[in-house]
């Protein structure tokens, strides 16, 4: 089994932490060590595991070597888009590096964001998902939902295939609210946790299948990718004229052979910053305080004083993120929003 850390997302719900050019996957976000290196360290002990395959943005190569070489975890490649395309072709030039060694391995494919509290839960689930995976199915792993989140994908569970699996029925990436209300009340979906895995060759015929175009745009920018050190550099002309989208609408929601398997392992995608207040240790106020922090008075907020004090009165459900040339001052309740400032940022670049 191979694992398939993907590292190209930019986490821009975390601004002022989160950046372009150190995204959250990069940081030590919810422990002491980077969201990537927990990854990688969270797989120890899985039967019959081989080196991983990271696909990450250029600009990130030498943050995606430095941090695997401090856990002295040795990657298989690290696979370097010129440009983002999202999931679908990051994926497929995994697959494609994957089979290019005559072999055709399972993929566990591994967003590097994700908090899993439960590393033994999880590892049992990927090894059940792997006998599933071994028969053709392309598995995702689902988490019992707990609000009407639209930011996820929703499986529905269809046939029973034993061993706690049943078939996708139905796979709608990020419903609108109604929808996602319906669903939520029905108590038949799970989340997509955004994990899947499959054999290499089984998601290389099924994004044939329904997206032919990326598909030969990916072959073509791996086939002219150039080894350098420990890096394959994808082709940018032809990785740039493939088409953008992710595995959930280019093949999940598609594909007649997906399977889902609950995973109860304390699973997030640390979207936001409540999303981290809410999965931390918090003190006798209910606050999460990182740094240099005096607070007085105060309840539920998140703080992080990167650099300089920061001091808190009288105040509620505050996000207070003070960075070197940055400071975020938010509600908490308002902190999905958080991109809208950096589309603002960006805009006026
Ligand atoms: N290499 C690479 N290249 N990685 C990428 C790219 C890319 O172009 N785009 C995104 N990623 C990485 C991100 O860093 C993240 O780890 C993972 O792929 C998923 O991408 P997101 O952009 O975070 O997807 P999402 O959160 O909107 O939705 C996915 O995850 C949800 C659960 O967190 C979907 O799979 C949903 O169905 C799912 O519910
Ligand atoms: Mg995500």
């Amino acid at each position: 089994m191979i694992p398939v850390i993907l590292c190209g997302g930019t986490g821009s719900r975390l601004w002022p932490l989160s950046r372009e050019c150190y995204p959250k996957q990069f940081l030590p976000l919810a422990g002491s060590r980077t969201m990537l290196q927990d990854t990688a360290l969270r797989l120890d002990g899985l039967e019959g595991l081989q080196a991983p395959i990271l696909v990450c943005h250029e600009e990130h190569r030498f943050a995606a070597a430095e941090q695997l070489q401090e856990i002295d975890r040795k990657p298989r490649s690290i696979l370097l888009e010129p440009c983002a395309r999202n999931t679908a072709p990051a994926i497929a030039l995994a697959a494609l590096d994957a089979l290019a060694g005559g072999e055709d391995p399972l993929l566990l494919v591994l967003p590097a964001d994700h908090v899993v509290a439960d590393a033994v839960a999880f590892r049992r689930a990927a090894k059940a998902a792997g006998e599933l995976a071994q028969r053709g199915h392309l598995v995702t792993f689902g988490i019992v939902p707990d609000c009407a989140e639209t930011g996820y994908g929703y499986i529905r569970r269809g046939e029973d295939l034993g061993g706690g699996a049943w078939k996708v029925a139905e796979f709608v990436e990020k419903p609108n609210a109604d929808t996602a209300e319906r669903y939520l009340a029905s108590g038949d979906y799970s989340w997509n946790s955004g994990i899947f895995l499959f054999r290499a060759s089984r998601y290389i015929e099924e994004l044939g299948h329904y997206r032919a175009d990326i598909l030969a745009a990916c072959r073509t920018a791996f086939e002219k990718a150039v080894r350098d050190l420990d890096f394959t550099r994808i082709d940018a002309g032809a990785f740039s004229a493939c088409p953008s989208e992710s595995v959930d609408y280019a093949v999940m929601e598609k594909t007649e052979s997906a399977a889902v398997l609950p995973l109860d392992a304390g699973w997030s995608d640390v979207g936001s910053w409540d999303a981290l207040w809410e999965l931390a240790e918090r003190d006798g106020d209910n606050n999460l305080l990182h740094g240099d922090v005096l607070a007085e008075s105060s309840e539920g907020c998140l703080v992080r004083a990167d650099s300089r004090l920061v001091g808190l009165l009288g105040v509620r459900d505050l996000v207070v993120v003070d960075t070197d040339d940055a400071v975020l001052i938010a509600d908490k309740n308002c902190v999905q929003d958080v991109k809208k400032l950096v589309e603002r940022l960006k805009g006026s670049e």
